[in-house]
């Protein structure tokens, strides 16, 4: 495997060459050490730690500040990955201005590039910070950041129009993005057919959640990976059952402290 830092110019490349992207979520030193080792090209630290992380049941209460700590957690550990940290609600929308000081935060903070939610409607913000020389990765389709617009997080695309959430809506996101200078775009919760009509339609890279086998890339959110959630979304490939075994050993040595199976005299200092 090419251990070689994953940089923006790859993103073109990998588009011309047709070789997969691959992203997941990562929000600290720990699992950002372990995903590295594994071998993946591209680090969200996504604003879904609202969610997995912080317990929130959206992403709405996720702050800049918090963004930055764990963008710094994940940087850190000089990863092979690029590093993307998402800008979270309220850090953008304002104004183009406002995009440029929360992605410099970000990037001060350690990430390579930014990832924002919106197409047409952010379209200046974008071309702002593309414009600051920050790397920006567009978000359309299913925009979490949008869940009591769109009435809960549900799939977007199905239905023909240009109102946010209609599919030609979305395949104008994509273009303007793509305009409007961003490095790649993700695709989430958007019908199959629909995502590869756009990852043909842009010269850029698309990198799909919910989206799809057609994208030129994939993203989960790790804690789904892992098992450690208990949503069952359908989606979502489960690789591994982390919850059960986390139970487990914490269980076991719950049950060992209180028989006195630990400590034993191996494990004391003498
Ligand atoms: O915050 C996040 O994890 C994301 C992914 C779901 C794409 O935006």
């Amino acid at each position: 495997m090419d251990r070689a830092k994953f940089t923006v110019p790859m993103l073109a490349q990998r588009k011309a060459t047709g070789d997969k992207l691959v992203m997941i979520t990562v929000y600290d030193a720990t699992f950002a050490r372990l995903a590295d080792e594994a071998g993946v090209d591209l680090f969200l630290v996504g604003d879904s730690l609202g969610m997995v992380v912080q317990g929130h049941e959206t992403t709405l209460n996720v702050t800049l500040d918090e963004m930055a700590y764990h963008c710094q957690l994940v940087a850190r550990v000089k990863p092979r990955a690029m590093v993307v940290g998402d800008l979270p609600f309220g850090s953008y929308q304002a104004s183009a201005e406002q995009a440029v000081k929360s992605a410099v935060k970000l990037v001060k903070a350690g990430a390579e590039a930014v990832k924002l939610e919106g197409g047409v409607s952010v379209a200046d913000g974008v071309e702002a910070i593309t414009r600051a020389d920050i790397p920006v990765i567009g978000h359309i389709g299913l925009t979490p950041q949008s869940v009591h617009r769109m009435g809960g997080h549900k799939v977007q695309g199905k239905q023909p129009g240009h109102n946010p959430g209609g599919r030609d809506r979305i395949v104008s996101d994509a273009k303007v993005l793509e305009s409007a200078g961003a490095c790649a775009v993700v695709l989430e919760g958007i019908p199959r057919d629909l995502a590869a009509e756009i990852t043909r339609a842009i010269d850029i890279p698309t990198i799909g959640i919910g989206a799809g086998p057609d994208c030129d890339g994939q993203v989960l959110v790790l804690h789904d990976v892992l098992g450690l959630t208990d949503a069952r979304m359908k989606f979502v490939k489960q690789y591994a059952d982390l919850k059960d075994a986390v139970v487990g050993a914490i269980g076991t040595y719950a049950d060992e402290v209180r028989t006195g199976a630990f400590p034993t005299d191996a494990h004391s200092f003498h």
